[in-house]
């Protein structure tokens, strides 16, 4: 799937979800010394505040936008903090021949690889990255009942937020089709801006397929790559996996050969 079409949207949508991974990456690249391997690193959100704080890191993404958004940002902070690479390619056939201590995957980007062979794929392509001793992480959001269930196709209001450059009030809302036997959901997202007496001034749909995947499932998938699953949470503070967490948020390492 295409991800041009999000790129001057994502910041919008992201501004919106109120989720502090950002803080939980930058953490673990600070443990790591860096650098830091970002797949799927999109406009930078994650990528940058790694920089920021004095972390090499390169970011590799699909999308031609995407990357000019995030190299964009890039040159405003050039010259403070770690060296910033982003690189075009494909995280399921990734090859850049260099190891690091550190690769992540944020914001449930494994789901947009639309098979089981294309996830297992990504993770493969990600555990062949790692140094040896090195961490994989990443978090991806816990198919709950509600979701899966909802085959109704209705309007959902996913919050609202202020356009970071108009300053104009958007309504963000999305329809889901989910097909639970293929464990896909085709999503169209929808910006509404506001003036400033209300009326709606622009429009944008946006489009995403991603494929959700079960704890358990990401465990085996993880054992087929080599990768010891040794580390699961429930949130970005270490809070344990249960039955009624939102998020998976995975830390895990090579097995030793
Ligand atoms: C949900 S965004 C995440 C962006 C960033 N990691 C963040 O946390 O804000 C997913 C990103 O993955 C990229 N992507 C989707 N499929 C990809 C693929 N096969 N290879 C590389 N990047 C891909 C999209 O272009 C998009 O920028």
């Amino acid at each position: 799937m295409n991800y041009d079409a999000w790129a001057d949207w994502y910041d919008v949508f992201y501004s919106s979800v109120g989720v502090d991974d950002v803080e939980f990456y930058v953490e673990l690249a600070q443990a790591s010394g860096g650098p830091v391997l970002e797949i799927g690193c999109g406009t930078g959100r994650v990528s940058l505040p790694i920089a920021a704080a004095g972390i090499d890191v390169v970011g590799v993404d699909f999308s031609t936008a995407m990357l000019e958004k995030a190299r964009e940002q890039a040159t405003k902070t050039k010259g403070h903090g770690g060296a910033v690479e982003f690189v075009q390619g494909d995280m399921r056939t990734l090859a850049l021949d260099r190891h690091f201590p550190l690769v992540i995957i944020p914001a449930r980007t494994l789901y947009l690889a639309l098979t089981p062979e294309e996830q297992l794929e990504t993770l493969r392509r990600a555990a062949e990255h790692l140094a040896p001793t090195g961490a994989l992480a990443f978090n991806l959001f816990v198919p709950d009942s509600d979701l899966i269930s909802d085959v109704s196709e209705e309007p959902f209001s996913m919050g609202e937020t202020i356009h970071p450059e108009t300053g104009l009030r958007c309504l963000l809302s999305a329809v889901n089709r989910t097909d639970p036997v293929g464990q896909t959901i085709h999503s169209i997202q929808t910006v509404e801006e506001l003036s400033d007496t209300g009326e709606v001034v622009r429009t944008v749909n946006l489009e995403v397929d991603l494929r959700y995947l079960y704890p358990s499932e990401v465990h085996v998938m993880l054992e087929q790559v080599g990768i010891v699953a040794d580390q699961v949470f429930g949130d970005f503070d270490g809070g344990p996996l249960t039955e009624d967490s939102e998020e998976m948020v995975w830390v895990v390492r090579a097995a030793a050969p």
